[in-house]
């Protein structure tokens, strides 16, 4: 099968890149390398040992999308493209709308041109919102608090819009709980530039001598040691359930949400204790005030994903900061 991959060079789609690439799939991978490195296209290429089409071109770009389909013979799409960081989008709400809700929108029309009808998309745990119990299930109402989950709220709809009005469309909103962890081979990961947002890049760099210490947001939760637990899932293993996704969408149409992660509640205190185990080295922490808009606890109900894809996580929190330190111990020459 020929699959695009949108936002192919970012951290998700690196790694699923590479595992679409050793499943034999033909790849074409396009991305404006707005938060990624054109780099990683050659360490997907010597991972997989194999080559793939590549086109530098944005979402919103009808030409450019066009050309993609009219030149290749898409099959399905693995739409990652987008941008992610939520105290960003805060402050940048029209850049979020226009680049995540418009970019899917030209993406959905040209696919419709060229009668390429599957989707995998990704969405996120961030639908879920303030005020559901956990475990997370899927049909649980959605919400968000920012203008980064109402784009993936919006999508979700957009996406499940398209779907009713035409039944040969067969879509799958991915719901990623916290991916972490990177390609064991150390030479893909996640790489945010300036100063990390989220824990395990923040960690890594605490680790690696570049932050001098993590602050731990909150510890009077009500949870097991006060901090925050989320449900932190190997990308290694979220890249395996797009292609369990991508065999799904195959063969039915129609649109289905689906959480992908491990169903696991991990506080932030046992990821630093993790990754001490994996990097031998201290990381110095302090309690600092919690920060706006988080909730105390996340996780999946994975049942979904096993009964339709028959795929679930393998990977555990010391093998993701294992690896996770492995790329950071390379990549920032620690
Ligand atoms: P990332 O930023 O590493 O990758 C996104 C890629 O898309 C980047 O390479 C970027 O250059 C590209 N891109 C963005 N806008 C584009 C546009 N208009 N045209 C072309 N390329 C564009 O992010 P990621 O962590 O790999 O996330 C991938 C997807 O998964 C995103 O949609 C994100 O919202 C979603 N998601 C991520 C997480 C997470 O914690 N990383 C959790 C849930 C959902
Ligand atoms: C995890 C835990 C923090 C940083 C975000 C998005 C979500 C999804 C995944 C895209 C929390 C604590 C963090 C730090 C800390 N992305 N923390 N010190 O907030 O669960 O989810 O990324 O869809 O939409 O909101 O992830 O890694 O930021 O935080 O104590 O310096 O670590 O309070 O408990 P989060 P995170």
């Amino acid at each position: 099968m020929k699959i695009l991959v949108t936002g192919g060079a970012g951290f998700i789609g690196s790694h699923t890149c590479v595992e679409l690439l050793g499943k034999g799939h033909d790849l074409v991978v396009m991305d404006n390398f707005c938060n990624s490195k054109p780099e990683v296209l050659d360490s997907i290429k010597s991972i997989a040992g194999r080559d793939f089409a590549f086109y530098k071109t944005d979402l919103r770009d009808f030409r450019g999308l066009s050309a993609i389909f009219r030149e290749q013979k898409i099959d399905a799409v693995i739409h990652f493209a987008g941008l992610k960081a939520v105290g960003e989008s805060v402050q940048k709400p029209l850049a979020y709308y226009d680049n995540n809700i418009g970019g899917t929108l030209m993406l959905c029309q040209v696919m419709e041109e060229f009668g390429c009808r599957r989707m995998v998309f990704s969405s996120s745990a961030t639908v879920y919102g303030m005020d559901n119990p956990v475990p997370f299930r899927e049909e649980y109402p959605t919400s968000a608090t920012n203008p980064y989950g109402y784009s993936k709220v919006a999508i979700e709809r957009i996406l499940s819009d398209l779907s009713v009005s035409d039944p040969r469309w067969s879509v799958s909103l991915l719901r990623y709980f916290n991916p972490i962890g990177a390609h064991p081979s150390g030479l893909i990961g996640e790489d945010p530039s300036g100063i990390p947002n989220n824990l395990l890049p923040y960690v890594a760099q605490v680790a690696a001598g570049r932050l001098k210490e993590l602050s731990v947001y909150g510890d009077d939760y009500d949870t097991p040691d006060g901090t925050g637990v989320r449900d932190y899932i190997h990308v290694v293993d979220l890249a395996l359930g797009h292609l369990a996704a991508l065999d799904y969408i195959m063969d039915h149409n129609g649109v289905q949400a689906v959480n992908l992660g491990t169903g696991k509640g991990t506080s932030v205190l046992d990821i630093v204790h993790a990754f001490e185990r994996a990097c031998g080295r201290p990381i110095p922490c302090r309690t600092a005030p919690r920060r706006p808009g988080d909730i105390a606890v996340c996780y999946a109900d994975t049942q979904k994903a096993r009964e339709l894809f028959g795929w679930e996580a393998a990977r555990d929190i010391d093998q993701m900061c294992a690896d996770g330190w492995n790329f950071a111990r390379r990549h920032y020459g620690a």
